[in-house]
């Protein structure tokens, strides 16, 4: 069956998307229920250069997908306290607005779902079920017999899947993240692409196992090893939340304000400041926070005033039935009470 044959099959706006919607990868982290997912590179909605790249390595279209999806529910898990929750669109494009507008949100989403990209990758490579990539074979031997300890085991070798991420995503020869005086929105995006794929490296820790007698320690062994994606998800709202504004290259005049500063790979930049996501505009698919759950005893951002924006908020009782005190009657069962609370709920108005 030719391409268009299995597009008309699948999902028509996937195959559509690609020409329209540039970064259509990221669809790969909806979990769509019901449709059913087709092996291989077929039916993905991918630009031409991915696809071929898919194409030359298809044992990688599991690690595309494990990336994607961890890349949005890490986004999600991050940013479930405020005002803009990462929340994606069953339609393409997944992030809708944020995807392209500039602001310190696409630079977040770019960042993460470049980070979960190598770190699916990676972690498949060190599953050793993949023969282009393994284990870091420069850590398997070597270490300080001194201080008592050597490398073993399987260390992560992140190289693999942070070229694959670079050439899959942004697809730029490798010397071109060079520092810039301005930027569009596409050097935005590779910039802060580059940014989430060194957060994995900048994480990344040493963990040892004692061995000797009887737990003495005598001798360690050493590897290695990527932190929780959760980990890095913390590092990159850190980064988010210091993130830098950069002059747009296609604007005449630079704002006084945006005078460039030097900016490091680590960091995030941006271009356009954000809305402030608190009342819903359709055009823009904004959801505002009408509605949203906010908790009154917080002064961080998920506090009544900050996510309601100064709206106020209702509160009713939701009551809550547990089972409670429970406790093993011999022999064999265990018998609880059911307990009820009451608590209250605020939403935003
Ligand atoms: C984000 O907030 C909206 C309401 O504004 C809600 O409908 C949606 O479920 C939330 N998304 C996530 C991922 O929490
Ligand atoms: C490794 O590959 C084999 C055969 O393809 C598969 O059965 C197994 O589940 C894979 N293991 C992992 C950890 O992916
Ligand atoms: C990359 O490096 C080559 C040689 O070092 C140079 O000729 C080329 O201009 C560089 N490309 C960019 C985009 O900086
Ligand atoms: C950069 O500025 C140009 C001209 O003012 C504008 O058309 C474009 O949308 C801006 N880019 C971004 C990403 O905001």
């Amino acid at each position: 069956m030719d391409t268009r044959g299995v597009c008309a099959l699948t999902l028509l706006l996937a195959c559509v998307c690609p020409l329209i919607c540039g970064a259509s990868w990221m669809g790969l982290g909806l979990t769509s229920a019901g449709v059913p997912e087709l092996p291989g590179c077929r039916g993905l909605s991918l630009s031409d250069h991915q696809r071929e790249l898919c194409l030359r390595k298809p044992f990688l279209v599991p690690s595309l997908r494990d990336g994607a999806r961890l890349a949005v529910a890490e986004c999600q898990n991050q940013f479930r306290h405020e005002r803009w929750n990462c929340s994606t669109s069953s339609e393409p494009p997944l992030f809708g607005y944020e995807l392209t507008s500039g602001t310190k949100e696409t630079a977040f989403i770019h960042a993460v779902m470049a980070a979960g990209l190598v770190h699916a990758i990676t972690r498949t490579c060190s599953q050793g079920n993949v023969s282009e990539c393994g284990c870091d074979a420069r850590l398997q031997s070597g270490g300080s017999v001194t201080e008592g300890w050597h490398w073993g085991g399987c260390s992560d070798h992140i190289q693999y899947g942070t070229w694959f991420s670079r050439k899959f995503i942004d697809n730029l020869p490798k010397n071109s993240s060079a520092r810039r005086e301005s930027y569009t929105l596409s050097t935005m995006n590779q910039h802060n692409s580059e940014a989430g794929r060194q957060a994995i490296e900048q994480t990344m820790s040493t963990d040892c196992r004692c061995h000797g007698v009887s737990g003495s320690c005598a001798v360690r062994t050493c590897w290695r090893m990527m932190a929780p994606f959760e980990r890095v998800g913390t590092y990159l709202k850190e980064r988010y939340e210091r993130s830098i504004q950069v002059p747009n290259q296609s604007r005449k005049k630079p704002r006084r304000k945006e005078q460039s500063r030097p900016v490091d790979k680590y960091q995030l930049v941006y271009l356009n400041k954000s809305p402030n996501y608190c009342v819903e505009d359709r055009r823009r698919g904004i959801a505002g926070t009408q509605g949203r759950r906010c908790n009154r005893a917080s002064a961080g951002p998920d506090s009544c005033s900050l996510l309601c924006c100064g709206r106020g908020y209702n509160t009713r009782v939701e009551r809550h039935v547990q089972r409670c005190e429970c406790k093993f009657v011999w022999c064999c069962y265990v018998r609880c009470r059911r307990c009820e609370s009451m608590n209250d709920m605020h939403t935003c108005k």
